[in-house]
């Protein structure tokens, strides 16, 4: 596997990622999606929103503001406890956060401490700033939000959210009786957040400013165990780590509800989120689950689970899945003086949904995930293929003519890309030797390439290259657009779809 400023470096000259504004030299935390990016990019939102809202009856959607009154952060508790630990030198000023650096220099776990905790260890071992070696002035917290004023008038205080979760809450009554959903039910969002990390670090994976593709599922709070959907997954095995540090082992979902650490809608949305992944090609080594410690806990959850990536800089959180509870409707019901309860019609009663699970996806750490596990280096090619699933693939088929300088292959390939371009992203390309252009489409993941040569002139058929196994087979023109679309689709397998050659 390559290391993550390798990865960077490939998103840049691949026209994936930049830093954003670099001609600037902009600040840490921001970064720009270039032209195979933003498609990379749209297509994973594209297939989260497809899978977990449109595939489904008891999922809706919204799309919030990303600028929120204070009053909804007072109520999240954000305000107070969306917070880190920071240390400053005395000496440079430099500000670091302190349970990284702790992490960086004692070489074990300190998630959860509290400040006197961390001024315990800074001393104890004579932690020093990593900048000039001068002394720590004691650790603060510093609030994570980003905080604008609304209008001309000072003192209107407003914040960018720092999750799109808090204004599924704000909504939530409204949505509910539009889309007359009975619990349970599930909103689901994807778009912008902002957290003004201290130390922004390993490119999309600490950014400042990213998005979230969240649900919140809601259901009664004596039913957070009524899942019959659960009963087709109970032989699904996945990587788990309890919260009690034992070694990571393969277990099904029997065994993981047997467990009891927590609910059966809650184990559910895990096993969904993870299938997600699987299902997009992650492979299965590549992927855990890892129970939060009690002091890891948000200040609004009960449970929480990560499903986690092993990069190259160790196992890290790709996507949060927390056991809510009641908390945020409670807080924004005691905050706003609203009734956002729901009438159930079994109880003849209002209650308040109890939030079962809020699998919360950060879509630039997805990205990042697809991107490692795709990536190889082919000796014999003596070039990158990225095996992106097709999906996924910010350019699903290349259209080339053999030669670009026979006018009449020329014209028939461009006939063919016409053809193609209406219904998936096409590339057409003449520059270089057929071997380059193949190699080009190979590193930004490309699945098919069809090529236009003199015997389609006579037959009508082109050639069809499998970026994978390189593999080729040809097939009719009339024909083609329905064969991509299957191999697209996963329908069909390569071999199957033409004639080899
Ligand atoms: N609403 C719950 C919530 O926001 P979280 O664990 O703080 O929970 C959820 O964040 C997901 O958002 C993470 O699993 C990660 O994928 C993404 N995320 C969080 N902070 C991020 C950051 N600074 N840069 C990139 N992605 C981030």
């Amino acid at each position: 596997m390559i290391n993550i400023e390798e990865l960077a470096r490939f998103c840049k000259e691949n026209g994936f990622v930049y830093q954003n504004s670099e001609i600037y030299g902009s600040a840490a935390g921001f970064w720009d999606f270039g032209p195979l990016g933003v498609e990379l990019k749209n297509n994973i939102k594209s297939n989260w929103w497809k899978t977990f809202v449109h595939s489904r009856e008891d999922v809706v959607g919204i799309d919030g503001s990303i600028i929120t009154d204070k009053k909804v952060w007072e109520a999240s508790g954000h305000t107070t406890s969306f917070v880190d630990a920071i240390l400053e030198c005395k000496k440079c000023k430099t500000k670091v956060r302190a349970d990284i650096l702790l992490e960086e220099k004692l070489k074990r776990d300190v998630t959860g401490l509290t400040l006197d905790e961390i001024n315990y260890l800074i001393s104890e071992h004579k932690v020093k700033c990593p900048k000039c070696n001068g002394d720590f002035e004691k650790a603060k917290e510093f609030n994570l939000m980003f905080k604008t004023n609304i209008g001309p008038v000072e003192g209107n205080i407003a914040y960018l959210r720092p999750e799109t979760a808090q204004i599924i809450f704000t909504n939530f009554k409204l949505v509910q009786e539009n889309s007359r959903l009975k619990l349970p039910f599930g909103i689901a969002q994807i778009g912008k957040a902002f957290r003004n990390e201290i130390s922004p670090r390993d490119f999309l994976f600490r950014c400042r400013e990213f998005e979230q593709m969240e649900m919140e599922f809601f259901a009664r709070n004596d039913k957070i165990n009524d899942c019959p959907l659960l009963d087709k997954f109970l032989d699904f095995k996945l990587n788990l780590v309890f919260a009690d540090g034992k070694e990571l082992r393969e277990i099904s979902v029997k065994d993981f509800i047997n467990a009891n650490i927590t609910s059966k809608w809650h184990i559910y949305w895990i096993v969904q989120a993870y299938k997600w992944f699987l299902d997009l090609g992650i492979k299965q080594e590549n992927l855990r689950v890892r129970q939060h410690k009690k002091n890891e806990l948000a200040h609004y959850a009960t449970a929480c689970f990560d499903i986690e990536y092993r990069f190259p800089f160790g196992w890290k959180e790709i996507h949060g899945s927390a056991d809510r509870t009641q908390y945020d409707l409670k807080q924004h019901i005691k905050y706003s003086k609203k009734n956002l309860s729901v009438y159930d019609e079994e109880l003849k009663t209002k209650i308040i949904p109890y939030v079962v699970a809020e699998p919360s996806q950060g879509v630039e750490r997805a990205f990042l995930a697809f991107l490692f596990d795709a990536y190889n280096y082919d000796k014999k090619r003596n070039n990158v293929v990225l095996k992106l699933h097709p999906a996924l693939a910010p350019i699903k088929v290349a259209v080339f003519p053999l030669l670009s300088n026979k006018p009449k292959l020329l014209e028939e390939a461009k006939k063919v890309f016409e053809m193609l371009k209406t219904n998936f992203n096409c590339f057409f390309d003449i520059s270089g030797s057929i071997g380059r252009r193949y190699a080009r489409q190979d590193e930004t993941g490309t699945p098919y390439c069809i090529t236009i040569d003199f015997d389609t002139l006579k037959d009508k058929e082109v050639t069809i290259r499998n970026r994978d196994d390189v593999k080729q087979i040809r097939v009719k023109i009339k024909d083609l657009k329905e064969i991509l679309c299957k191999l697209l689709n996963q329908e069909i397998k390569f071999e199957k779809a033409g004639k080899l050659v």
